[in-house]
């Protein structure tokens, strides 16, 4: 499993600069000063860094973006990397920043003076982010990454701030793998063995075969995953860092490990990309690993349910009625509406054996939220307004986009059934709130809950900030904040 890129914390050498090999990055904003490195590198490149940072061009630039000098005169490095940031600045251009560093690496090495940047770590947390790249599956030589070194004045300190984010970023890194995986690898049994793994990080880690999974009552679960040759699979992850007294935080993940539809079969255009119907377990995987990796104070429940829907002559037929471990009935209408089955019973097992303070559920649920709200933005829905707030707010502040959706009795109505309790499918307008309005009937009265449908969110076609394209990892961050925030005393 590939690790986020290693980092190393220097202090700041000056007179190091004239023979680094590889690429040099400093800071500069037109409106400062130079700091002393950036005046240190103008000196030996004579005047060519002042000259490019007072240059229209560089001007131009957005913070945290940059410009290259390449085989700088007076210098060994191969390209001289001047990226705009001013001292005073936010968290999200700091790391900007850095993820502008990471596209300046070089087999050769990497040294990014961040001298006396009050966030530095920041930077060191977007380079790490966006340096991920997904190569098992590319043969051939592989470029070896070389070194990142940052420069700075308090090296300790600024390594200190940086484990945390590098906490982070492993679990980032590892829900994006999960994502990026495709499913003849990632199966079920792999998905859980990935899992398991985590129990060397002191997470406690149980697998439920099928056969608990049958004695428990999960028929819902068991009906979408009964088509395939890999057996469903629920793993419980717990992390107790907090006091024995304290109700866990349950996350809950959709892992449909492919998604064909089933037997209401999808298109083949595009249907490779099913391959992501576990990013809702991915990220709640790399949030418990990131909780494990920085030993959070608080107490965390990570469940996800594991199946592959598949046509075959044993498959879960659309007409069929299935039972929940509830105990309500369902009408399978749709199987391709498979994440709500999978979930209805996973929250349900949640609640009755965790008793949790709040349940929060991840899936890639609906083409639907595509449709309303695009790429950026997880649908957020939820029956409470201080614990939804709280998440929304934890989003913004790392950057991860989340809109509050609707729920209510006008989308429930839509999932009546002549022969059940309901039907796993209410027709297509509003489509992401009907498939809340699902999950809700498995959520007991009172208990604080929030749905985040990330099929939009958890695979980008195109580069992003912090992230090339493929898998983001997206709501690690988010969730992660949520409880350093608001559970860790
Ligand atoms: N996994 C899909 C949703 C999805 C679509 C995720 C596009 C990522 C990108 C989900 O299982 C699904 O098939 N939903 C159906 C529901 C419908 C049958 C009510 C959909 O959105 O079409
Ligand atoms: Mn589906
Ligand atoms: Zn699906």
């Amino acid at each position: 499993m590939p690790h986020p890129i290693r980092i190393d914390f220097a202090a700041t050498d000056l007179d190091a600069l004239v023979t680094c090999s590889g690429r040099i990055a400093v800071l500069a904003d037109p409106g400062q000063a130079l700091s002393p490195g950036a005046r240190r590198l103008d000196r030996l490149t004579k005047g060519a860094v002042a000259r490019a940072v007072g240059s229209d061009a560089f001007g131009r630039l957005k913070p945290g973006e940059g410009m290259d000098l390449a085989y700088p005169t007076g210098l060994s490095a191969e390209a001289l990397h001047l990226i705009r940031l001013a001292k005073k600045t936010d968290i999200a251009t700091a790391r900007k920043a850095g993820a502008t560093a990471a596209r300046a690496l070089s087999p050769q090495g990497l040294t990014l003076l961040a001298e006396g940047h009050g966030l530095a770590a920041e930077m060191a947390f977007g380079l790490a982010l966006r340096a991920y790249d997904f190569t098992p599956h590319k043969t051939g030589e592989k470029k070896p990454a070389g070194s990142v070194t940052l420069m700075v004045s308090t090296p300790e300190a600024v390594a200190a701030a940086a484990a945390q984010g590098a906490a982070v970023a492993e679990g980032v890194v590892f829900a994006r793998d999960l994502v990026n995986e495709p499913a003849n690898i990632l199966t079920t049994h792999d998905f859980a063995a990935r899992l398991a793994a985590m129990q060397e990080l002191g997470l406690e880690v149980e697998i439920l075969e099928e056969e608990d999974l049958f004695r428990l009552g999960m028929g819902a679960l068991l009906g979408v995953g009964q088509g395939s040759e890999s057996p469903s699979k629920v793993v419980v992850m717990q992390w107790r860092g907090g006091a024995a007294d304290q109700a866990p935080l349950v996350l809950v993940g959709k892992g449909v490990v492919f998604d064909t539809g089933g037997i209401s079969i999808k298109p083949a255009g595009g249907m490779e990309e099913m391959t992501m119907d576990m990013g809702g377990a991915a990220t709640v995987a790399g949030v418990m690993r990131t909780l494990a990796l920085r030993q959070a104070k608080a107490n965390v429940v990570g469940l996800v349910g594991l199946v592959e829907n598949m046509p075959d002559g044993r498959a879960q037929r659309p007409g069929d009625v299935v039972r929940t471990m509830k105990g309500d009935t369902v009408e399978v209408i749709n199987t391709d509406a498979e994440g709500r089955l999978v979930l209805a019973d996973v929250l349900w097992y949640a609640q009755d054996r965790f008793k949790p303070s709040g349940v929060i559920n991840l899936a890639t649920l609906t083409g639907a939220i595509i449709v309303a709200l695009g790429h950026d933005f997880a649908g957020t829905f939820s029956n409470d307004d201080s614990f939804c707030d709280a998440f929304l707010a934890a989003a913004k502040a790392e950057g991860e986009g989340a809109w509050r959706m609707p729920i209510g009795e006008g989308f429930d109505q839509r999932l009546k059934s002549r022969i059940a309790d309901m039907t796993n499918v209410g027709g297509r307008d509003g489509g992401a709130s009907v498939a809340a309005a699902f999950l809700q009937r498995f959520i007991r009265p009172g208990m604080p809950w929030i749905h985040l449908d990330i099929a939009g969110t958890a695979l980008s076609k195109k580069d992003q900030t912090l992230s090339p394209k493929g898998a983001t990892g997206w709501g690690v961050m988010a969730l992660n904040r949520l409880i350093r925030d608001g559970y860790e005393a």
